[in-house]
Order: structure tokens, then sequence, then C-alpha cells
């Protein structure tokens, strides 16, 4: 992959600059960091409250900050009530189409009764306000049916993506202590059967919280079900308590709407908490503004709900926006590499948000399978999730796009709810940069010790404000929140996003990737520390050490390096029994791509491994400062 060069230019065309939503960036970037609150109030007001705020933003309490606060909104009155009093009622909210080529269509007015049932469902389970309800699920409409139903009367959904394995979703559903988990028999991908129910039995035998388990039927798998716990949602919803009229509960703005875990430094993913007021003020905000969302546009995000970007981006910002969203259940090049491309023609698709690793993966089949397609509804192209080498980028900008389409390179993260770097369709672009800070956000590039870098420079990047859409804490763990990732810089509080960046000459921000043992994975996030603990967790291993390599399709991968215990010896079995193993404890997205056996892991004196000396070693590059080393 070459790197970026920040003298390449694209500027929009006359037609992208003509319909834009916001005509201008400076004017209104200027007014939203000198009148932030005055700025956010004016977007919260497009939304629908019950109760307007007392104020908009609460610093009393820094860093733990409350937008809104006094106010009562509930996102789901957002994102669906409200449009069923005008024309959106009968406008198509989602159009899913399954791998097999099945497809259902739910109208906004269609989706509110599926919602309706689904959370009259929850509530003759027993679920309150404020319980949190696990939610493991193919992507199928009832994953958004049932992330929107425990919304809607005020339960806290915590989303494991349907990828992970049993010992990531029984971790979660034990830091959430969740009673109810709300799953599927399974999903599909490449014509196979994914068998869900039975990694999540596998799970609840781990973690005792689950009193109810929901499972809706999307295949064909004998399932067990265990009597008195385990209920079929066609049989729930057949009940007369199941009625398709329901009250959306009348949430404060600082209530918590959601949980969603993320890698981090340990073992243990963090639960980041997201709220009703701001989190919808702000996903809706980024959503119209940076994707120049139109009433008639139809919108494909092809994440899975299951991450922060379907959670913000399939789910909460478009059908606050009423846009009409798009989802496909499998993979992108089944049952040929032209399945997306297909997609995009038969349904119209003006917006496609996704991955670097899928344009690199779609990339490698050549242009014929998408100039097989009429592409022409193809508006705007997105990015998210790592940074985007330029031929990807410039892949996607001529033979999707037909050089008509800017590509919005959105930086964000599952901890700030929303788009915190990125383009608007009207921004001169450049490959591989994310561009200028949303309104509302000042980022630096600073060193070690908090001063500004130089333009070019690589540093930390920081966020020196609060922002509507940020996480407003690790569930259960404000000590932890506050200490990773914030600190006091000239008295101001600073976000640390553990990212390093650079910034050039015309204040062009270029993401580098994490500096922390976080790793990206095909975008995915992933902690080295969760993926030694399921090879520690093997058996016949003693410790483990795991590093990301550059990896020309999935950005990087994953090499371990494993002591056995005594008196075992590494073999080619071994290694394939380990990287079985990881994914069946973590999921498939966790494999590693080599495990090699060694006697020895560099170490501090202090005894943690220094992963950075074995990348080094792996890629042939000087060691750097050896002088913590143990001997
Ligand atoms: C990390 C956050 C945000 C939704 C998906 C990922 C990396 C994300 C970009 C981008 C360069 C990016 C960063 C960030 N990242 N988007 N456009 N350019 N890097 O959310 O799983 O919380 O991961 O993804 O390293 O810290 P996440």
């Amino acid at each position: 992959m070459s790197s970026p060069n920040d003298s390449e230019i694209f500027n929009p065309s006359p037609e992208v600059l003509e319909q834009a939503n916001v005509p201008e960036y400076e004017a209104m970037y200027d007014y939203s960091i000198t009148n932030r609150e005055g700025f956010w109030a004016d977007q919260a007001e497009t939304l629908s409250w019950f109760k307007k705020w007392d104020t908009v933003l609460d610093e009393s309490n820094a860093p733990f900050y409350k937008w809104f606060d006094g106010g009562s909104i509930n996102i789901v009155q957002n994102a669906i009530d409200r449009h069923l009093g005008n024309a959106n009622r009968n406008k198509m909210a989602i159009i899913w189409e399954g791998e097999n080529g099945q497809v259902r269509n739910y109208s906004y007015n269609g989706l509110n009764r599926e919602v309706c049932q689904f959370a009259n469902t929850l509530k003759s389970m027993g679920v309150n306000k404020g319980d949190i309800v696990t939610i493991y699920m193919p992507q199928i409409p009832e994953l958004i049916f049932a992330m929107l139903a425990c919304a809607k009367i005020g339960a806290i959904h915590s989303v494991v993506y349907g990828g992970f394995s049993t010992e990531a979703l029984a971790s979660r559903i034990d830091d959430a202590q969740s009673r109810v988990l709300i799953t599927a028999d399974g999903g599909w991908r490449r014509g196979r059967q994914i068998d869900l129910k039975s990694i999540a039995n596998e799970a609840m035998k781990r973690t005792p919280s689950i009193e109810v388990c929901i499972c809706v039927k999307n295949n064909e798998l004998d399932v067990e079900m265990e009597p008195a716990r385990d209920f079929w949602l066609h049989d729930l919803k057949a009940l007369p308590i199941a009625s398709s009229k329901c009250e959306t509960e009348q949430t404060s703005a600082e209530d918590p709407l959601f949980i969603l875990y993320t890698s981090g430094t340990t073992g243990k993913p963090k639960g980041m908490l997201h709220t009703h007021g701001g989190y919808a003020v702000y996903t809706s905000t980024t959503h119209r503004m940076a994707f120049d969302i139109k009433p008639q546009d139809r919108w494909w995000c092809a994440a899975d709900p299951g991450w922060i970007t379907g959670h913000s981006y399939i789910v909460y910002g478009p059908l606050i926006n009423g846009a009409t969203i798009m989802l496909y259940e499998g993979a992108p090049n089944y049952p040929y590499p032209n399945r997306w491309w297909q997609i995009v023609e038969k349904y119209g698709i003006n917006i496609l948000y996704t991955s670097p690793t899928a344009i690199r993966g779609l990339m490698r089949f050549g242009d014929r399978w998408p100039q097989k397609h009429d592409l022409s509804s193809l508006r705007l192209l997105g990015s998210v999730g790592e940074p985007i080498n330029p031929e990807a980028w410039r892949w996607y900008h001529q033979v999707i796009g037909n050089n008509k389409c800017p590509i919005i390179d959105t930086w964000w993260q599952t901890e700030t709810g929303g788009f915190m770097v990125c383009p608007l369709p009207i921004t001169p672009l450049k490959p591989g940069s994310a561009t200028k800070p949303f309104f509302g956000n000042e980022i630096s590039i600073v060193d070690d010790d908090g001063s500004e870098v130089p333009a070019g420079e690589e540093g930390k990047l920081i966020i020196k404000n609060p922002w509507p859409g940020m996480a407003r804490t690790i569930f259960k763990d404000d000590q932890r929140y506050a200490d990773l990732y914030w600190s006091k810089r000239d008295n101001i509080w600073c976000y640390l996003a553990g990212d390093s960046a650079k910034k050039d000459e015309d204040g062009y921000i270029w993401v580098i990737g994490r500096m922390d043992e976080v790793l990206k994975v095909s975008g995915y996030r992933l902690g080295t520390a969760e993926i030694e603990s399921a090879l520690v967790s093997h058996p016949q291993v003693n410790e483990a050490a795991a590093i990301g390599l550059p990896h020309e399709l999935k950005g990087n991968a994953i090499h371990t390096y494993v002591i056995l215990k005594q008196g075992q010896t590494g073999s080619l079995e071994l290694e394939l029994e380990l990287k079985e193993h990881v994914s069946k404890e973590l999921g498939k997205i966790a494999t590693p791509e080599a495990v090699a056996f060694v006697d020895s892991l560099p170490k501090t004196r202090s005894g943690k491994i220094m992963r950075r000396v074995l990348k080094a070693r792996a890629l042939g590059q000087d060691e750097g400062d050896l002088s913590t080393l143990e001997e």
C-alpha cells in the first residue's frame, strides 16, 4: 500500500455544491466553536422533545458532562413516532435482503408495529426501565426491532456482535448482569447456517444471570431450547399481551440508551454508555450534514448493527432523519463478487458507507464486476474504521463512484458516538485524510507533554471539548473512564483518543493508527490482551503475546507468540488447534494469522510483554530503546 500524498486534491463538482445541505464550512465552523452550546441547541431544536432542556451543557462535574439536562426525550419518539404523523408514515424505513435472496420491507408504520409488539413482549417478560437487555443476533430486521423496543420502554440494550463467540458473549453478559438475552437460532453466511443459539447456550452456562432468553426463528437449525427459560419470539408475539400499541416511555435526556462493549488495553472490554438526548442530537446532525441526507434517499451503511457504526448510522441517525435504510445479511461476494453492486442497482442506493477492508476485498476481483451494473444512483460514498489507503480510495472513487461521488472518510470511535473528523460533500478531498473536524470540535495533535506538534509531525490526537454524542462513562467504572480518556491541559479538559495522527499545512488531519494495545483487524477493534487470554485458556498454553502486522486486505493481521506448558511441544496440529480455539472463544474475526512457538518473550523488568519489540523483530526493523528490557 502506498503512503498518502497530501497534495493530491479532489474538488467537489458543481452538482454536489448546488445541492449541499451545508453550503459552507468555515463560517459555520467558527460559529460552532465560539458558540458551541448555541450550535448544539439549534440542532436539538430539530428533534421532538417531551420537555425542553434546562441547560445545554452542564460542565459542573467535568469530565462527566451532561447535555440537555432537564430535558425529556426518547430516541424512539424521534426515530419512529414522529414520522407516523406525516408523509413518512408509509415510506420505506427498512429494506432487508437475506443472503438467499429473500426480501422483507418495513414502512415506518410497519416498523412501529413490530417495535411495539416487541416492546410489549419484553414488558411481559418483566423487563423494566433501566434493565439491561443483551442482544446477540445476525443482521436481520429483528435485531433493529429489539434495539428500538428496548429504547422505547427505557430499557438499556447491550448488543454483542453476532460474529463474536462464547467467551466474548459470556463476559459481556456477565459484566452487564443481564437478566434477558435476545438471540436467534442462527444466521447465514456463504450459504451456511451459523449456529448462534448453541453459542448462546454455552455462554449462558458460563454466566448465570440470564433468566429469560427470547429466540428469533431465522433458519432451519434444530436448536436446544431450555423450558421455562427459552421462548420463541413468534410464540410470544402470538399472545394477547403483545399488542401493537405501546406508549413510548418519557425518558430523560441523560437516561442511558445503550451500552456497547469495546476492546481496550486490558482483557476486560469496556462497556461504553450512551444516552437518549445528546446521542440522538449528535448522530442525526452528523448524518444529515456529512452525508447530505435528502428525504428520498436510500442509505446503505454496510456495517453490522452490532458495532457502533451500525448503532449510530444504520439505526438511530438515519431513522431520526427519516431515511430508507438498506440491510443485507450475508457475504459481500456471495454467490458472486457482484453481490453488493447488484444490491446498489436493484434498490437504487444513493449513499454507500463501508470500510476500507471491504473496498479492498471487492477491488481484488477487478473492475468487471461493478462495471456489469448501473451504479448511477450513487451520489456519495463513505469510509470508516481504519485509514483508507490511496489505491483503495481511488478505485472506490473512479470505479464505484464514476468520479462524481465525494468520499466521506469519517474518523470516530465507539466512545465518540458519531463522526468527529470528516469532510462535508463540499470539502476538497485528499485521499487518505478524514479532512477537518466536525462542527463544535477542536482537534489537536500533541506530544507527550501535551504541546501541539508542528504541522506535518506525528503526535497524539486529542479533542479539546465535550460534544453531545460522547460516551458518558464506562459502565460501572467512572474512575477508569476519567483516568483513561481525560486529562487537563492548560486548564482545559481534553479527550485522548488513543490514535496517532498528523495535521498538514492546510489543517487536514491524517489518522495513522492506534498507539495502544488495540488492533484494527479488517476495521474490527480487538484487544491484544483478549486474544492472549483466549490463548492462555487452552490447557497446553502457558503464556502468549499477540501483535498486529500489516496485511494487504485486513489492514492488520494477528500474529501470536506462544510459550507452551512444560513437556508440550509445538506442532502444525497444535497451531491449527490454537487458532480454532481462539475462534471458538472470541469469534472468527479474532483468529490468529500465525502462531509461533517460542521459549521466551521480551519483557520489561516489571514483567510486561514488550509487543513493540516483537513487532520490530517481525518486520526486521530497529528494535528501538531496549533499556527497560529484562536480561
Ligand atoms: C478506531 C475506533 C468509528 C466506527 C468504527 C470503529 C480507527 C475509525 C477511522 C478513519 C482512520 C479510523 C481509529 C479509531 N478509525 N475510523 N476514518 N480513519 N482510522 O470504531 O471500533 O471504536 O474503533 O478505529 O483507530 O480509534 P471503533
